[in-house]
């Protein structure tokens, strides 16, 4: 099934958003952003969407009483304008099981670490603090488990001695997450990658475990 007509959720920057936008610019995709829609009002990613000419619409969580609220109102915006799929790219709060599962097999988040390692916040520091030689980022479809979907391909660098939490942050989005995250995007959008059972399918292929990729 092609996922051509994306939906884009974003909370502050929008470094993810631009990167897929820069992806698909640079060759014609057979796919486009149709909208963005933020939960923060003023962040730079809705500024990138506006520059890039894609409807930009903010749905602030503050004005709503509950999650529920938030995440009735959250889907009535994201199908004012039909899309295929829902990329969240640095989306910022957490989703309620009903609205998951509203987008089952058709909805791909990016966190920042080699999952099931350091789900949540504060990934870089954690991984730091621990010693890992390893960190990276992570893609994967969205289940009502927080960071916990099955994970479809990751990429990885080494820690370097000098790195803080700051400078791994940078890095790991600079050569890990901005290509990445336009690479799975684009096997969903053109139809290649499938939930299937709980199970990532890329080509028709069942991932056992995800692909990972050295940077
Ligand atoms: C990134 O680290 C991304 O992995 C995580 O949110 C952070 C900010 O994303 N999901 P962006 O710069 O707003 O795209």
């Amino acid at each position: 099934m092609k996922r051509r007509r994306l939906t884009v959720l974003v909370s502050g920057t929008g470094r993810n958003l631009d990167a897929l936008l820069k992806f698909r610019s640079q060759a014609k995709r057979r796919w486009e952003v149709v909208q963005v829609i933020s939960n923060k009002p003023g962040v730079a990613a809705l500024e990138i969407a506006q520059r890039a000419g894609i409807p930009a619409t903010v749905v602030d969580h503050r004005q709503y009483k509950d999650r529920i609220d938030f995440d009735a109102a959250l889907a009535l915006a994201i199908e004012s304008i039909p899309s295929d799929a829902v990329i969240l790219a640095g989306f910022m709060r957490v989703l309620g099981a009903e609205f998951v599962q509203r987008y089952a097999g058709r909805m791909l988040n990016i966190h920042p670490s080699l999952l099931p390692l350091y789900r949540g916040l504060k990934t870089h520091q954690r991984a730091l603090e621990d010693g890992q030689q390893w960190h990276g980022a992570s893609i994967h479809f969205v289940t009502p488990e927080l960071d916990g979907g099955p994970v479809i391909k990751q990429g990885r660098l080494r820690i370097s001695p000098t790195d803080t939490p700051e400078s791994l942050a940078q890095r790991v989005f600079a050569e890990v997450e901005c290509k990445l995250y336009p690479e799975v995007v684009d096997w969903l959008a053109s139809g290649r990658l499938e939930l299937r059972h709980g199970r990532p399918a890329l080509d028709g292929e069942a991932l056992h475990s995800p692909l990972l990729s050295d940077y």
